[in-house]
């Protein structure tokens, strides 16, 4: 019985370091080194080569590196019956929390401006907004929609937040559905997304949703790069109904050099790493997935391949 880690271009070595140490008795194998296909019973992945787990016959488990399984389920190849899981951890999420703090706090006190006011020996005061005065919407009250969500109000915000299904969330006005997004966008001066990428989210950030929300508007994209009709966020922004967006995720990674949004002034542009995974913090709950695996367990953090996420 034996682990693959398949993680091309992401270096494996911290997690089989921290794989070895938290497991010593695990049977390891980096993609593409030489393995025994039929040998493989649990995977770790993150953005495998399309189809490639087809080809093993005992295959039960594909884990996560992260929290999103979009690089996982868009593979129309998996085996049948599989099952798949996603990373939960404290680290990860406490990381995000801090991330979109900052990036709320940057652009409510213009630091993003005097970043590059100070270039040009710019001396341009603004007023800023406060907190307590600045409605937040955050699409995604999940696992991390909510982390986000909570600290943004303990440092003094008003939340709004966007979810599938209905929720009763303490300190945060909720809403669900396509029925209810336009009532939620119009309450968000600042709109972080934090959906997972799945059919029904791809291209949410459209022209259409961009209209609804007020005049001004700012856009933190920190869930994925598909989710953002690039297009139609310059368009907005250069027309002046949005005033610039924060974006960690990109549909190419990494950006293209040619690509606009590295010149444009109101963008401001983070390479994927909002939250990252830390393996010595996340090692353990992949330890515990495997041997729930081999004692035919209920797995931890298994999600609903058909729903998406
Ligand atoms: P999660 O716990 O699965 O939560 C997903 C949330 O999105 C849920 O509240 C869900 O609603 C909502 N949702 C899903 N589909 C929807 C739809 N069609 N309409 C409205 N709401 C919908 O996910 P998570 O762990 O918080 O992670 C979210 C995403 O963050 C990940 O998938 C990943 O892409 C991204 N991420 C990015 C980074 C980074 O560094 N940039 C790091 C980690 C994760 P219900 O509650 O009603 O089901
Ligand atoms: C990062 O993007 C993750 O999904 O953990």
């Amino acid at each position: 019985m034996s682990v693959l880690i398949v993680c091309p271009g992401k270096d494996p070595e911290n997690w089989v370091n921290e794989l070895r140490n938290q497991h010593p008795g695990m049977n390891i194998y980096v993609y593409p080194e030489d393995h025994d296909n039929e040998e493989v019973e649990f995977a770790l992945t993150w953005n495998h080569p399309r189809g490639l787990f087809k080809n093993y016959p005992n295959l039960k488990v594909i884990a996560s590196m992260g929290a999103g399984v979009d690089h996982i389920l868009s593979d129309s190849g998996l085996p049948d019956g599989v099952k798949v899981t996603k990373v939960i951890d404290d680290m990860l999420t406490e990381d995000m929390s801090d991330f979109v703090l900052s990036q709320v706090m940057n652009h409510i006190r213009g630091l993003h401006y005097y970043t590059k006011s100070q270039k040009e020996k710019k001396w341009d005061r603004f007023q800023y907004q406060r907190p307590k005065d600045t409605k937040i919407g955050i699409m995604g009250l999940g696992v991390l929609g909510n982390a986000v969500a909570d600290k943004l109000y303990k440092n003094g915000f008003k939340i709004h937040g966007w979810s599938r299904t209905e929720k009763d969330c303490e300190n945060v006005t909720s809403f669900h559905g396509k029925e209810q997004l336009e009532d939620f966008l119009q309450n968000s001066e600042i709109l972080v997304c934090l959906l997972p990428l799945t059919k029904n989210t791809e291209n949410i950030l459209n022209a259409d949703l961009f209209d609804m929300l007020p005049e001004g508007a700012y856009v933190i994209n920190v869930a994925r790069g598909q989710h953002l009709v690039e297009h139609d966020l310059m368009e907005m922004i250069d027309s002046g109904h949005l005033s610039g967006a924060s974006l960690d995720v990109f549909r190419e990674e990494p950006l293209p050099d040619e690509h606009p949004f590295w010149e444009h002034p109101k963008i401001n542009i983070t390479p994927h790493i909002a939250s990252l995974t830390n393996p010595k913090s996340v090692v353990p709950q992949i330890v515990e997935n495997y041997e729930r695996m081999k004692e035919d367990e209920p797995l931890k953090y298994r999600v609903e391949i058909d729903k998406g996420y």
